[in-house]
């Protein structure tokens, strides 16, 4: 079902600080901040080739991070997003496993593309988003 790994998200209590360690200090290419109301946060991705580094602030206090940040307040690893193809298919499997999916199904995510987050304690404490993209083109 699994992909490719899409992103590895690091929440972090100023966004444009750490945006700016990725740039001047680890010389990564760094994207423009994109506001996500839906899901409560600020984002920027870093791209390092092979995946992409996602750093999210909360938006305020209702953010579905605030309690992650609560804890966490020097920022820290908040989740790891793989790809799949398609993400109604992906919820039914998982559902019927026994995996518990967060929210009410998929959202659109910080890409444009439908996404969904899974319960961490069902993945040994960690946070798993799918991301839905489009199938790889084959070559003529
Ligand atoms: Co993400």
């Amino acid at each position: 079902m699994i992909g490719r790994l899409n992103h590895i998200a690091i929440a972090v209590p100023d966004l444009e600080a750490a945006a700016g360690r990725y740039r001047d200090l680890l010389g990564g290419h760094v994207g423009d901040v994109h506001i996500l109301p839906e899901h409560g946060v600020r984002v920027v991705f870093v791209d390092t080739g092979n995946t992409k580094v996602e750093l999210l602030q909360a938006l305020d206090d209702s953010s579905p991070i605030a309690a992650f940040m609560a804890r966490n307040p020097g920022g820290g690893m908040h989740h790891i997003c793989f790809e799949v193809s398609n993400i109604a298919a992906s919820m039914e499997q998982l559902l019927a496993g026994g995996a518990r999916v967060l929210g009410d199904g998929p959202k659109i995510g910080a890409h444009g593309r439908p996404v969904v987050f899974l319960h961490p304690k069902d993945f040994d404490g960690t946070l798993i988003e799918l991301e839905e993209v489009e199938p790889e083109l084959t070559p003529a």
